[in-house]
């Protein structure tokens, strides 16, 4: 195994009674951006089994809307509010998302199978950003936010420049909750502007 499993994030989600250890990186991130507040319209791709959506879910209670995307089932009991969910790929679902209206804010904590082999994992990872940056062009208010879950690569500055022409702030984030030896990064872009 190439690293510990259980560290010090899995056990205390465990003892929180989250479903995934992954919860911490949106507590991390939306302390530093406060990017959750009553009444938004929110999609979470990629959101199985629910840890963002625990949080999100908790945050806005009955005000705002979370639609939640992903390949695997979620189990809609565990959440403090009603999830509008998607079962579905991101690369085949467009007209279903396009179908809840415009959104405040998109999250993607979305991340391919490993294969083992880095360039591919690599590239399959590219692939999904490029495609969730195009979920969010389609359907992020003016205004809007997104927030996504990169690896960093020689692409890494291609997908930054690019979200640049399309969003007033946009910073890259590691978190402290994110596995010392993991590429996982994350990209913050801000109040879109066309
Ligand atoms: C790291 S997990 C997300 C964890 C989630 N944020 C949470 O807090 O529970 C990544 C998710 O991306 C999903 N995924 C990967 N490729 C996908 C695709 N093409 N379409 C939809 N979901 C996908 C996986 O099924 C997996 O559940």
């Amino acid at each position: 195994m190439g690293y510990l499993r259980k560290d010090f994030y899995y056990n205390a989600a465990k003892k929180h009674n989250f479903l995934a250890r992954s919860i911490f990186k949106i507590q991390e991130i939306d302390k530093q951006f406060q990017l959750i507040k009553p009444n938004l319209n929110l999609l979470d791709l990629g959101c199985s089994p629910g840890g963002w959506l625990q949080y999100v879910s908790k945050k806005l209670g009955n005000s705002g809307n979370i639609v939640g995307v992903d390949l695997k089932a979620i189990d809609k009991s565990r959440f403090s509010t009603s999830i509008d969910f998607i079962h579905g790929n991101i690369f085949e679902v467009g007209q279903e998302i396009s179908n809840k209206g415009l959104f405040d804010l998109i999250l993607s904590d979305i991340s391919s199978k490993l294969t083992g082999i880095s360039c591919a994992d690599l590239y399959n990872n590219f692939c999904l950003n490029r495609e969730v940056i195009s979920i969010g062009l389609k359907n992020l208010k003016i205004g809007g936010n997104l927030c996504m879950k990169m690896f960093e690569s020689a692409k890494t500055r291609q997908l930054l420049c690019f979200c640049r022409l399309y969003f007033q702030t946009v910073r890259q984030l590691r978190l402290k909750s994110t596995r010392r030896e993991s590429a996982e990064i994350y990209l913050i872009a801000l109040n879109r502007i066309i």
